[in-house]
């Protein structure tokens, strides 16, 4: 299962890199947004520190501006993956895009018909919203499941990338399911490694070791 980062703070990014924990990399509007400044900048920049799929979302309504925009966007870097949005005219750009060679990721997926239509227009990904649909009151892995099986029925080689994960249970889950990809906040990366018992067990061993003499400490 391949992690990706959520992100676009590129301190954040570069420690991600460090620790080997990115695969690939997704950002949407908000997340370019929330840094502020030369966004064109920021992401000609990720789409060099990372070396994985770099997803950029294009932010026309309409199919032909959607093209024109993903035409400048690929040239930010040859791992560029287009983010495009779960609507009509964004079905109409995937073949189009993909014909070109363009991997697309489409993107704001909540239902099983929406990801089949995806795949059926050949995108490379898909990106259901699991958080947002649990925030509502829904079953967002229960998407995940539906999603995938329709998949394998069909043998469609579209991936999915879990998105909007709120908690590490979401990554665990994903993976239980065979999802392809998680798309993860820097905050719940850094929490996958970690769990409190680890720290205690830690803790009490370089305790202990601690007890023993110094010269006997010496390997
Ligand atoms: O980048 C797409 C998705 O992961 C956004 O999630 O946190 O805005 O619901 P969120």
């Amino acid at each position: 299962m391949r992690l990706f980062l959520d992100s676009a703070n590129l301190s954040e990014i570069e420690h991600a890199l460090e620790l080997g924990m990115v695969d690939g990399l997704t950002t949407n509007p908000t997340l370019l947004a929330r840094e502020g400044g030369d966004w064109e900048g920021r992401a000609r920049e990720i789409c060099r520190m990372v070396k994985g799929p770099v997803s950029l979302e294009v932010t026309s309504l309409k199919c032909g501006e959607m093209l024109e925009e993903a035409r400048r966007l690929v040239t930010f870097g040859p791992n560029v993956v287009i983010k495009v949005p779960m609507t009509q005219d964004g079905l109409k750009a995937v073949p189009i895009l993909q014909s070109r060679d363009i991997d697309t990721n489409v993107t704001l997926v909540f239902s099983p018909m929406q990801a089949l239509l995806a795949a059926r227009a050949g995108a490379a990904y898909v990106s259901p919203f699991v958080g947002r649909l649990d925030a509502l009151a829904q079953n967002g892995m229960e998407l995940v499941r539906e999603i995938m099986t329709i998949f394998q029925n069909y043998n469609y080689p579209t991936q999915v990338i879990v998105a909007s994960v709120r908690h590490p249970r979401h990554v665990s889950e994903a993976a239980l399911l065979g999802a392809h990809a998680a798309t993860i906040p820097y905050k719940i990366m850094m929490q996958l490694a970690r769990h409190p018992l680890t720290d205690a067990g830690l803790e009490t061993f370089l305790n202990d070791w601690a007890k023993l003499p110094p010269i006997t400490r010496q390997a």
